[in-house]
């Protein structure tokens, strides 16, 4: 009895430990390459911010997140904030907002860059980490370019400079549908593949913090309740063992 009550404990702990997994699906039928949020790594979402500062928000708003709050959440001084990220005339307790107006960018675009500060929680960090990475050549778009997770989309690749460009080989499915197979680099961009992804997973980790900030706080909560519960364990093991020092247990 004892055992099997020991085995149901041990196989409850593993599923629970088990990260849950989310089969999401892009474009075309398309599984995803996932991606580990690491809302603990500071300088991953630095990174990910100096991205999303300088190469997004020319186009899209993110205007639920201000510059002072990004600055306090991911410890970016606010005088490097002052004078390499604010866009246009923003002043730092100004939300993000885009230059770009929006009548025009629909002019544009056909349809106006939407606004990022939710993104993430619409989409999913896998949605987009693939997204980021899924830019692909297509003579036939208004844009020139395509993607394999959003099929047609308006945006142009405004990251090739660091990806390069890339062709989609498609195949097909057994009703003619075409179905994505794999990238082939056509040429060279000023990152290899694998800088890139870790450019993209920053900016996802950015996207994600942005979606809900309040969950960084949480993250860094639980980091300490987890130091504290340990050194508490450590603490309660070595007085037991001194309480039960001088107790003899073999009768
Ligand atoms: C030149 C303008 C432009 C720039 C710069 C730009 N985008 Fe876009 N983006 C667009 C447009 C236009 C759309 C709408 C596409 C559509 O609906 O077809 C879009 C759509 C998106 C979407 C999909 C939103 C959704 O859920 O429908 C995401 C995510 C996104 N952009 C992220 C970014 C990020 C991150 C950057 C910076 C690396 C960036 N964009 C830079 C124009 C731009």
């Amino acid at each position: 009895m004892k055992t099997y009550a020991m085995r149901t404990l041990a196989i409850l702990s593993l599923l629970a430990l088990a990260p849950v997994s989310v089969h999401a699906a892009g474009g075309h039928g398309l599984d995803l390459e996932p991606m580990e949020v690491r809302l603990q790594d500071t300088r991953s979402l630095q990174n990910g911010a100096k991205i999303f500062v300088n190469y997004c928000l020319s186009c899209h708003s993110a205007k639920y997140q201000r510059y002072n709050r990004m600055a306090e959440d991911l410890q970016i001084p606010a005088d490097l904030v002052e004078q390499e990220m604010l866009v246009g005339d923003a002043k730092i307790g100004d939300p993000m907002t885009t230059t770009m107006p929006k009548d025009k960018a629909a002019e544009w675009f056909g349809v106006a860059p939407p606004d990022l500060t939710l993104v993430a929680r619409l989409r999913g960090a896998d949605w987009l980490y693939n997204y980021f990475k899924g830019f692909y050549v297509d003579e036939t778009t208004v844009s020139g370019w395509n993607n394999t997770v959003f099929p047609n989309v308006a945006m142009p690749h405004v990251l090739a400079e660091w990806q390069g460009r890339q062709r989609a080989v498609f195949g097909q499915d057994d009703h003619g549908n075409p179905v994505f197979e794999r990238f082939e680099q056509e040429t060279e961009g000023a990152m290899d593949a694998h800088e890139f992804d870790h450019a993209m997973q920053d900016l996802t980790n950015y996207l994600v913090y942005m979606g809900e900030p309040a969950r960084l706080k949480r993250v860094r909560y639980g980091m300490w309740v987890m130091l504290f519960l340990f050194a508490f364990g450590a603490l309660a093991y070595l007085l037991k063992k001194e309480y039960w020092r001088d107790v003899d247990v073999s009768h």
